[in-house]
């Protein structure tokens, strides 16, 4: 059949934008977009300019957006493309900087990659967990969540609402791979220590909104978000519970406990505490919130039924603590 590709172009040397240009190809069943999008570049264009090595969702480099979403285009088929919308549109990954064409700067991925020490801390005194060989992980002894399936492809980054309007942000694939590391057996505790206290500053593990987006896209199944929550619960269990985000999840949590329902007159000193720049800096919300009647009485009585609510609290302590 023969189709038409709609491909977002920019040669920096010649363009003030990017801009679309369409292409025509005969495709066979079961051609993928990076084949159609190679064969493009022999036949019909060759400054056409893309990433990509090993045709077979291994290495990553050949993520893209195709019609709206981040996918490698070496697993995403021109048949199945067609059947979901009825058209075929490439671009280069979102929030990285454009080089040409469908190829982006990978440069500030990998140097968030590299913040979190992808690598475990050299005075690892794992010797005492197996004196004979300290390094070597023993099958049942560590649990990855398989974060460690990721590969590097950026599709996350791209997708990620909080990476869009906050450029340091760790990121997914960066998080992904710290939780890989503080999950490792190997890693001393005093090593694990401190990569939380860093994770848990600006522009690390509260800096996520939860929008699942980095789940969705990612073509190994890694779910950051996930890996991040996990983060989350360590840092706060380890007692790092002064940061915004985590008082906002210990602040939400307690109010439901004693009230039953989040009462949201009661979260800003949960949050910021009794700063008063800081509470001031909230009032403004605050008064608009009250004006539309969206805050509750704050000394409003526990719900009917409370005592359920607090059993569930505590069968969900229990069970935390594996009793
Ligand atoms: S869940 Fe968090 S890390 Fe994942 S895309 Fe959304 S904001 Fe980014
Ligand atoms: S987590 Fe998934 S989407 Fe993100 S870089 Fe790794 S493989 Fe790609
Ligand atoms: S070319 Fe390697 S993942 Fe697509």
């Amino acid at each position: 059949m023969r189709l038409t590709f709609t491909i977002q172009r920019y040669n920096p040397e010649t363009d003030a934008h990017q801009h679309e240009e369409q292409f025509r190809l005969d495709v066979g069943r079961g051609m993928t977009v990076l084949e159609s999008l190679i064969r493009i570049k022999n036949e019909q264009d060759g400054t056409l300019s893309l990433r990509y090595s090993c045709r077979s969702a291994i290495c990553g480099s050949c993520a893209m957006e195709i019609n709206g979403a981040e996918k490698l285009a070496c697993r995403t088929t021109v048949r199945r493309e067609l059947e979901r919308h009825g058209q075929i549109a490439v671009a280069p990954l979102k929030n990285l900087p454009v080089i040409k064409d469908l190829v982006v700067d990978m440069s500030s991925f990998w140097g968030k990659v590299l913040d979190v020490t992808p690598w475990l801390s050299s005075t690892s005194p794992a010797s005492a967990a197996h004196p004979g060989d300290p390094m070597r992980l023993l099958p049942g002894s560590y649990q990855f969540h398989n974060v460690d399936a990721c590969i590097m492809c950026g599709a996350c980054v791209a997708a990620c609402t909080s990476h869009e309007v906050s450029k340091g942000f760790l990121g997914p694939a960066a998080l992904a791979k710290a939780e890989r590391f503080m999950a490792d057996p190997r890693e001393p505790e005093t090593a694990k220590r401190r990569r939380l206290v860093e994770l848990d500053q600006e522009n690390g593990i509260w800096d996520c909104v939860r929008c699942n987006f980095c789940v969705q896209v990612c073509p190994k199944d890694v779910k950051p978000m996930e890996a991040i929550i996990r983060l989350r619960r360590r840092a706060i269990e380890s007692g790092l519970v002064s940061s915004g985000g985590a008082r906002h999840i210990t602040g939400f949590s307690e109010i439901v406990q004693q009230e039953g329902r989040l009462n949201e007159a009661r979260m800003p000193l949960k949050i910021v505490g009794f700063s008063l720049k800081r509470l001031l800096r909230l009032l403004p919300l605050g008064l608009k919130m009250l004006l539309k009647g969206k805050v509750p009485n704050p000394l409003a009585p526990p719900i009917p039924g409370i005592a359920q609510v607090r059993s569930i609290f505590g069968v969900a302590r229990r069970r935390a603590a594996g009793s």
